[in-house]
């Protein structure tokens, strides 16, 4: 979401509104394994977006995305050098392309938001390296967690991650809460700020992390046909990986693990 979006006051969930999200996370992750099995050079992308749709709807559920501060579609999905916010349309993944895409669902009225970055058929060694990145800079992000941390520890080691490597770190965009809504508070930036350094996650907090990694610099434009696509100002590649995260008071808990997708440590 957008960095200095307006936000309402701070969530902490008690066991019962655990239960609902992780049960959100659970059918959003079922949802994310449905789509991998979709996701192959010559499929558009605005199929991708209506099987996602048609089989959130059969199994009784809602896309967040759809009708979301006038966005029309299911999903987003953001090709080679889109950021993030990518609108589905009639193009189709070629070999050698980067996705990502992102799901987000409300199960009775409770979210589960979850990305990943796919790549199609055999890819360039630059594609495979910034995938690689983001993917393992979600989970540095997630290892540096513990009860009461600071929101910064995130940031903190994501930053140091994609900066060894040679890969920089969006800044506009953040991951957030959520729970009952989309976006909620804390504000959950992919590098550390002021706000971040003080406000701590206690356990019973709900969010995403969402690190959008480039290949090149950070900078980012905005469609301004569309509104919503963003990418890397200087053409490069960018990818993405996100996961709903319950801290508890024995740690973080991942609630949008798939079945079939890269799990930590994966090498791509
Ligand atoms: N799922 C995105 C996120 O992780 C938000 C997409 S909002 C949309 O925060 F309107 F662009 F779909
Ligand atoms: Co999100
Ligand atoms: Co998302």
């Amino acid at each position: 979401m957008l960095q200095n979006q307006q936000q309402p006051k701070k969530i902490l969930l008690n066991e019962a509104g655990r239960q609902n999200m992780r049960v959100a996370g659970q059918f959003n992750a079922q949802l994310m394994d449905y789509v991998r099995s979709i996701v192959r050079p010559g499929v558009t992308t605005g199929k991708i977006d209506k099987l996602i749709h048609q089989y959130t709807l059969d199994h009784g559920h809602i896309p967040a995305t759809l009708g979301y501060q006038g966005y029309n579609h299911s999903c987003c999905t953001s090709l080679n050098d889109v950021i993030c916010h990518g609108i589905p349309d009639d193009t189709e993944l070629r070999e050698g392309d980067i996705v990502n895409i992102d799901v987000t669902t409300i199960v009775k009225g409770w979210y589960g938001d979850q990305s990943e970055t796919f790549m199609i058929g055999k890819v360039s060694d630059r594609a495979r390296g910034v995938t690689q990145c983001a993917f393992d800079c979600l989970f540095a992000g997630i290892d540096a967690l513990f009860p009461g941390c600071t929101v910064s520890v995130i940031g903190d080691a994501i930053v140091k991650e994609a900066t060894r490597r040679g890969y920089s770190v969006v800044r506009e965009y953040v991951g957030h809460g959520l729970g009952t809504k989309f976006h909620q508070p804390p504000n959950v930036p992919h590098f550390p700020d002021r706000k971040s350094r003080q406000e701590k996650i206690l356990p019973g907090t709900c969010f995403t992390i969402e690190p959008m990694i480039n290949s090149g610099t950070r900078f980012t434009r905005l469609d301004k046909r569309d509104g919503w696509t963003v990418r890397t100002r200087d053409k490069q590649l960018s990818a993405q990986f996100e996961h709903t995260i319950l801290m508890t008071e024995n740690g973080p808990e991942i609630l949008t693990t798939t079945k079939n997708g890269p799990q930590k440590g994966h090498k791509f």
